[in-house]
C-alpha cells in the first residue's frame, strides 16, 4: 500500500482544547494504518496564555507558519482574563478570513445511546447548518462615539456582497442535492429590510440554478421554535454568519451535548488550509480533570478525513465512535457518565481497529 502523507497544524489553544486535540490525532494515526495515510503534526501554543505572556494570541507572522499545511485541526480558545472578542478576533477571525474559509459546516445527528432534550425517541435528526464565515453581521465596520457621554453610542454594519452569499448558497444546495434535496434559508427580511431581502433574492437565484433542490425560507425566530419541536425535518439549513451561530450552538444542543458537536471552517477551493474545530470551548469549569469529551474533536477529525479525501477512513471513524455509544455505557461526565476522556478514546481506539 502506498503511503499518503498529510502535515497537519495543531491548535489546541486553551483549556481543554488541549485535552481534546490528542484524542482526535490517536485516532487519526490508527485509521490512517488502515489506509496508508500518515500524519505529521506541527504544534502552535497560539492561546490565552500566550496573549498573557506575549501580548498577541499569535505571532505576527503565524498565518504564514500554517499556510502550507494540508489542514488545520483546533481546539477551543478563550480563558477568563482574556476578552472573549481579543481571542476571537486575534486567532479565530483571522485564520477564517486570510484563509477563505467562507463556509462553516456544522453536521448535527441525533446517535443512538444519546438522547436528545428535545428528540422524541428514534426520531431521523440528520442535518447540516451551512453558515456563512467571512461576512454578514461579524464585521468591522462600525464605531463608537462620545464614549462616556450621554449620549454614547455604536454603530456597527452588516455586509453582504453578491459573490459573498453567491458562494455560500451554492455549498449549500449543492450540499442539499447531495443529501436529501431538502434546503432551509434562515432569514428575518421582515425585519431587517435591506441585507435580508438582498439575501432572500439571491436564494431564490440559487433555486433556479438547483432545480432539483425543494427549498424555503424561514424567518429565524420561527426556525428557531421548529427546529427545538421537530429537529428531524430538516436537511440543509443555510444561514448568515449571525443567525449560522446562534442556530449551530443550538442544533449541537439538540443533539444531546455540545462535548459532541463537530465545525468545519472550509476553503472549498482548497487554495487555503481548511480548519476544524469542536463546537465547544475551552470550558475553565472541568480544564485540567482529564474528563471532557473528546468526541467533538474526534468527530472534527473524521471531517478532516473526508475533506482531505479519504471517505472511507472518515466513515470508520464515525461508526467507530457511533457504536461505542450504541454498544456501551461508556460516558464522560457531560452525558451522565464516568468515563475520563483517556478512557473513553480507549474505546473509540479500539472500535477502529478491531474492524
Ligand atoms: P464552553 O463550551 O467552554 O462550556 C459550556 C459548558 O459545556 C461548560 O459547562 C463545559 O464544562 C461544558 N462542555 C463544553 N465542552 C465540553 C466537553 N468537550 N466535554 C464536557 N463538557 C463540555 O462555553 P463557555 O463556558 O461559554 O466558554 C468558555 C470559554 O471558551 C470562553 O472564553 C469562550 O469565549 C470560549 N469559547 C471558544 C470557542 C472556540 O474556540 N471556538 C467556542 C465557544 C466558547
Ligand atoms: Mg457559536
Amino acid at each position: 500500500m502506498t503511503t499518503t502523507r498529510h502535515r497537519i497544524a495543531l491548535i489546541p489553544g486553551d483549556g481543554i482544547g488541549t485535552e481534546v486535540l490528542p484524542p482526535a490525532c490517536a485516532v487519526l494515526d490508527a485509521v490512517g494504518k488502515r489506509h496508508g495515510l500518515a500524519f505529521s503534526y506541527d504544534s502552535f501554543d497560539w492561546s490565552c496564555e500566550r496573549y498573557l505572556a506575549e501580548g498577541a494570541m499569535m505571532p505576527t507572522d503565524g498565518l504564514g507558519r500554517i499556510r502550507h499545511h494540508d489542514a488545520v485541526l483546533l481546539g477551543a480558545v478563550g480563558w477568563p482574563g482574556v476578552a472573549d472578542h481579543v481571542s476571537l478576533w486575534g486567532l479565530l477571525i483571522p485564520i477564517r478570513r486570510q484563509f477563505r474559509q467562507y463556509v462553516n459546516l456544522r453536521p448535527i445527528k441525533v446517535l443512538e445511546g444519546v438522547p436528545s432534550p428535545v428528540a422524541k425517541a428514534g426520531a431521523d435528526v440528520d442535518f447540516v447548518v451551512v453558515r456563512e464565515n467571512v461576512e454578514g453581521e461579524y464585521s468591522e465596520i462600525g464605531g463608537r462615539l462620545n464614549r462616556g457621554f450621554p449620549n454614547e453610542m455604536a454603530v456597527q454594519e452588516a455586509v453582504f456582497t453578491r459573490p459573498g452569499v453567491e458562494r455560500i448558497l451554492d455549498y449549500a444546495f449543492t450540499t442539499a442535492q447531495r443529501r436529501e434535496g431538502h434546503l432551509v434559508s434562515a432569514t428575518k427580511s421582515n425585519g431587517i429590510v435591506h441585507t435580508m431581502p438582498f439575501w432572500d433574492e439571491l436564494v431564490r437565484e440559487a433555486g433556479e440554478r438547483f432545480p432539483d433542490v425543494e427549498w424555503r425560507q424561514e424567518h429565524i425566530d420561527a426556525l428557531v421554535a421548529k427546529i427545538v419541536l421537530d429537529p428531524s425535518r430538516y436537511d440543509v439549513i443555510v444561514g448568515s454568519n449571525l443567525f449560522g451561530d446562534i442556530l449551530s450552538d443550538l442544533a449541537a444542543a439538540v443533539a444531546g451535548s455540545i462535548g459532541i458537536a463537530p465545525a468545519a471552517n472550509l476553503n472549498p477551493e482548497r487554495e487555503y488550509p481548511s480548519m476544524f474545530e469542536p463546537v465547544h470551548g475551552s470550558a475553565p469549569d472541568i480544564a485540567g480533570r482529564g474528563i471532557a469529551n473528546p468526541l467533538g474533536a474526534i468527530w472534527c477529525a473524521s471531517m478532516m478525513l473526508d475533506h482531505l479525501g479519504h471517505p472511507e477512513a472518515a466513515a470508520e471513524v464515525f461508526d467507530a465512535f457511533a457504536s461505542v455509544l450504541a454498544t456501551t455505557d461508556a460516558r464522560t461526565a457531560d452525558l451522565g457518565g464516568t468515563a475520563t476522556t483517556k478512557e473513553f478514546t480507549q474505546l473509540v481506539l479500539g472500535a477502529v481497529t478491531d474492524r
